[in-house]
C-alpha cells in the first residue's frame, strides 16, 4: 500500500489496495490512520458492488440509513440497491430523481451538522461520472484553525453557533421545513465553533455551512459579519483540494475536520455516485467556556 498526499493542505491517495477484495486488519489500521491524518482519502480504479461499498464503509463504524429528507426522490433513494447506501444523482427515472442533489452547485458544508450528533464520516463512490464538471472540493479545518490569525481566533474560541436544518446543501427546502425568517430562531443544533476532535484530540474549526448560520449570543449583524470573515478565510486555497472525478474513485472524508462542496455540472450529463455515511459521537468544545 502506498499513501501519497494529494497536496499540502488536505487528502491522500491510497494505491495498491482492492476494496472489493476487502482489507485485512493491518491494512485497515493503516487506512484508518491515514484517514485521520489526512482528513480525506482517495482510492482510484475501484470496482465495487453496493454490498462491497457498504462493507468497506462499515469498517469505520455503524452506518446511517438515508435520511429521506429531500423531496421527490424515488422511494428512499438507495434503498433499492443496498440498505444503508444512498444515491447522489441528477438522473431522473419515471419522473422521479433516483438520487439527491441534482446537477447544481452544493454549497460548502459538513454533513448534517444540524443534528446534535453529526456523522463521523462519509464515503462516495463514482459509479457513473460526467466527462467534466461536478468537481468535489474539500477544506481542512484543522489547518484553518491552526493558521488562523490570533485576532480572529480570539473572537470565536469560546463561542457556539447554531447550525440550521432547513435546507439541503443544494439549496432545497427539506420536507416538512419552513423558510427561515430569523436565523436566531431557526431549527437545528448548537455546536462549539472550535471542537476537540474526539479521536485525534486536535482542535478544528467547526462551521457546518454558511446558510442561516448564527453565532449564539451575538447581535445578528455582528454574527453575520464575523461569519462572513470566517468563511472568506477558511475556504482559501491554502486549505483546499479540488477532486476531479474518474469512474471507480472512492473518497472517504472525516466530517469533523473537513468541509466539502460540489461544482454544478452540465445537466445533459449523467452522474451517479453511491454514498454511505457513518454514525457520529458527541463533539466536545476545544475551549470550554
Ligand atoms: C455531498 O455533498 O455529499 C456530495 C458531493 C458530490 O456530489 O460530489
Amino acid at each position: 500500500m502506498q499513501i501519497t498526499p494529494l497536496n499540502a493542505a488536505i487528502g491522500a491517495q491510497v494505491d495498491g489496495v482492492d476494496l472489493a477484495a476487502g482489507l485485512d486488519a493491518e491494512a485497515f489500521t493503516a487506512v484508518r490512520q491515514a484517514w485521520l491524518d489526512h482528513c480525506m482519502l482517495l482510492f482510484r480504479g475501484q470496482t465495487l458492488t453496493p454490498e462491497q461499498l457498504t462493507a468497506f464503509a462499515a469498517r469505520f463504524g455503524p452506518l446511517e440509513p438515508p435520511p429521506g429528507s429531500e423531496k421527490d426522490l424515488r422511494a428512499d433513494s438507495g434503498a433499492d440497491e443496498a440498505k444503508d447506501m444512498w444515491i447522489i444523482s441528477n438522473v431522473i427515472e419515471d419522473g422521479k430523481a433516483i438520487g439527491a442533489l441534482g446537477d447544481g452547485e452544493a454549497e460548502w458544508h459538513s454533513d448534517m451538522t444540524y443534528l446534535d450528533i453529526p456523522p463521523t464520516a462519509s464515503v462516495l463512490y463514482g459509479h457513473e461520472v460526467p466527462p467534466y464538471g461536478a468537481n468535489t472540493w474539500f477544506a481542512n479545518m484543522y489547518r484553518a484553525w491552526d493558521k488562523m490569525p490570533a485576532d480572529l481566533r480570539s473572537e470565536i474560541d469560546h463561542r457556539r453557533a447554531l447550525h440550521n436544518s432547513s435546507y439541503t446543501s443544494a439549496g432545497e427546502l427539506r420536507k416538512g421545513m419552513a423558510d427561515v425568517t430569523d436565523v436566531r430562531q431557526a431549527p437545528g443544533a448548537v455546536h462549539p465553533m472550535v471542537i476537540e476532535h474526539p479521536e485525534t484530540s486536535r482542535e478544528a474549526l467547526f462551521l457546518g455551512r454558511r446558510t442561516n448560520a448564527y453565532i449564539k449570543d451575538m447581535e445578528l449583524a455582528d454574527s453575520e459579519a464575523l461569519l462572513d470573515r470566517l468563511w472568506d478565510y477558511c475556504i482559501g486555497a491554502d486549505f483546499t483540494y479540488t477532486h476531479n472525478w474518474q469512474p471507480g474513485d472512492v473518497l472517504i472524508w472525516d466530517n469533523r475536520s473537513t468541509l466539502h462542496r460540489r461544482d454544478a455540472f452540465d445537466p445533459s450529463h449523467r452522474r451517479i455516485l453511491w454514498r454511505c455515511q457513518i454514525s457520529g459521537s458527541a463533539l466536545p468544545s476545544a475551549h470550554a467556556a
